[in-house]
């Protein structure tokens, strides 16, 4: 094992491989950057979750956003994943993907008509609501379908998670969740929506969580909410209690799967509920890395800059995060390689496009290849056109089988994305363009 949380990642014959299979073979093959995923470590981060909650009532929903490539939702989902999704587009992934709709849960914050009609019709589990007018519109538009919406209201329990403000979700000020007084007030007017069915409640305190601490307070609240509005007589059968599981990208102490497990089991003693749980990070995070080759080495006078061939659009997290990732070069450095500290940085232009500061690293030239770690969850996902740079393929390996899950967008697809409306389609543009205007204009 190479680096903490990535087994499946390793050195053999002094070249980095996932699983058995080359990754500079894979870069000789496709080109440069690309993700590469590995089927393996999907497997092993579900199954270990898995064990953790086998003796409760579990469903594990798989958090979709994390990673949506159907080839990654397929394998969690052939391990028994359901899938929890945020938008249309997520929902027709795991559909797509072999995901039944009985196994999808439709979470975010908003919801479009368009996207609860579209949940209602492919007959998902149910609708997480973040809020009072969401609620009306569901009602409205399943009542005018003839149909009850499954719904689970999400609380927000004003908990601090203790991780990145960026990502965390379950406090007062931010935009997620119904607070416990208006969640109370909704389950006493439910006649009020005649399109709903109340059958849980959720709750999602934030992301990257290290700590038990938050979960078992957020946790408390809700379900205490729970058992007050089942004795009311609110039918409420299910509870889903959110993902937020960190990972290690550097140092980080993941919280421990069993001890998470063991404080769900005493604070859900005695509960009438099934419980799910939408971890997302959890299940891909260490399942990939980023490769790309570097262009340049310049030395400038105070640092030395790495130019490689990925960019923020490729991968934002060390941007927009500030989160380390782990750097490795893919050919093995030898145990007494020098070491130096370099910025590795993208060809965006933009000061931002910095993937590591004052990293310490072994040394490395052009043309060689490097990984970065940690980049199952939120990476590709995350990624854009900026710069009209193509997005990259990306890889699942199993074993030593490849294969290519998304191919690298051809210049083609991203040119003919733009249509030019009929006053610029027909002929002349830019200088020529300029000297037609001035022609009409004298003509006028
Ligand atoms: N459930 C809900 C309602 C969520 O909002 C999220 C993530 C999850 C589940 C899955 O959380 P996970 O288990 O992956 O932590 N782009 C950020 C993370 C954003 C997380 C958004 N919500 C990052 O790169 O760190």
């Amino acid at each position: 094992m190479m680096r903490q949380g990535m087994p499946f990642f390793h050195y053999r014959d002094g070249t980095l491989c996932a699983e058995e299979v080359s990754l500079a073979g894979l870069a000789d093959s496709l080109g440069t950057p690309f993700y590469c995923y590995s089927s393996a470590a999907l497997e092993a981060a579900y199954s270990s979750f898995a064990a953790a909650l086998v003796g409760l009532p579990a469903t594990i929903y798989y958090a979709v956003k994390a990673n949506s490539n159907q080839a990654v939702i397929a394998t969690l989902a052939r391990q028994g994943a359901g899938a929890d999704v945020v938008s249309e587009g997520e929902m027709r992934r795991a559909l797509a993907a072999g995901v039944v709709p009985e196994k999808i849960v439709f979470a975010g914050v908003g919801k479009s008509k368009a996207e609860l009609t579209a949940g209602l019709e492919a007959g998902i589990l149910q609708f997480n609501v973040e809020s009072l007018s969401e609620l009306q519109a569901l009602s409205q538009v399943a009542a005018s379908m003839g149909r009850r919406a499954p719904v689970a209201l999400r609380i927000n329990p004003d908990v601090d998670a203790l991780t990145h403000a960026h990502i965390t979700t379950g406090r007062a000020d931010n935009k997620f969740g119904i607070d416990l007084a208006l969640a109370r007030e909704i389950a006493g007017r439910q006649r009020e929506f005649p399109g709903v069915a109340f059958e849980g409640l959720a709750v999602h305190i934030g992301s990257q969580l290290t700590d038990i601490g938050p979960y078992r307070a957020a946790f408390r609240k809700v379900i205490a909410l729970y058992r007050e509005l089942q004795a009311q007589g609110l039918a409420l059968k299910r509870l889903d209690l959110g993902g937020g599981l960190a990972i290690t990208y550097r140092d980080e102490a993941p919280v421990d799967l069993q001890a998470y497990a063991a404080m769900v089991r005493e604070e859900t003693e005695g509960l009438d509920a099934e419980l799910a749980f939408e971890p997302g990070r959890l299940l891909v995070g260490n399942a990939g890395v980023l490769v790309s080759r570097i262009l340049y080495v310049k030395d400038a006078r105070q640092r030395r800059f790495l130019i490689v061939d990925a960019a923020m659009n490729d991968l934002i997290r060390p941007m927009l995060y500030e989160a380390w990732h782990d750097i490795l070069p893919l050919q093995q450095p030898g145990p007494d390689a020098a070491h130096g500290l370099v910025d590795v940085v993208g060809p965006v232009c933009e000061s931002t496009d910095i993937f590591a500061r004052q990293r310490s690293l072994p040394a490395m030239g052009e043309g060689d290849l490097l990984a970065i770690c940690s980049t199952g969850a939120y990476s590709a996902v995350m990624s854009s056109n900026y710069n009209s740079r193509p997005l990259v393929p990306e890889v699942l390996v199993r074993g030593d089988r490849h294969a290519v899950v998304r191919p690298r967008m051809e210049y083609e697809a991203l040119i003919a994305q733009d249509r030019l409306p009929d006053w610029l389609a027909s002929g002349a543009t830019g200088r020529e363009g300029m000297k037609a205007a001035r022609r009409r204009g004298a003509a006028e």
